[in-house]
């Protein structure tokens, strides 16, 4: 499984423990930064994670910034992206069998370490359950076309 990871400087330290922690798991993966802590804007690195599950050259991604919230909302407004906000191991599951996330978003000022590795675990070995759900999420991709120019 190929997986997509992305933060801006505030998630930098946790993004760097995660990647430590998927290449131990020997999954293949790509970063897309940021490399340093120079400040930056947590939008570019939601575009270039989001763009790259899009493109289909990832399975899932995960992104970082200091809350998980901005880098979240900006990768939602990338059509085809569910990225879900988990600072628990209930939600990463539950973001999977009925959400079909496809970006989990962590925040650095949230979670500490142990937790947000657990959640990173569930979240890539979760499947998505279907059935009743795939109707429900017809209905966001309705939403969002509806919006869409
Ligand atoms: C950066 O200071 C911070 O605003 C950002 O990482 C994130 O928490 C925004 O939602």
């Amino acid at each position: 499984m190929k997986i997509s990871i992305g933060s801006d400087h505030a998630g930098l330290p946790l993004k760097q423990e995660i990647v430590k922690h998927l290449k131990d798991e020997d999954y293949e993966i790509n970063d897309f930064g940021t490399f340093t802590e120079k400040s930056c804007d947590y939008p570019d690195y939601a575009l270039k994670v989001a763009e790259d599950i899009k493109n289909g050259n990832s399975d899932l991604g995960i992104l970082v910034c200091g809350t998980g919230i901005g880098i979240s909302i900006a990768a939602n407004k990338v059509p085809g992206i569910r990225a879900a906000l988990c600072s628990d191991t209930f939600s990463a599951h539950a973001c999977r069998e009925h959400n079909n996330a496809n970006i989990l978003a962590l925040g650095q000022r949230v979670v500490g370490v142990g937790v947000a590795l657990d959640i990173v675990d569930i979240f890539l070995k979760t499947k998505f359950q279907g059935g009743r759900h795939e109707k429900r999420l017809n209905k966001v991709a309705e939403i969002e076309a509806k919006y869409s120019k």
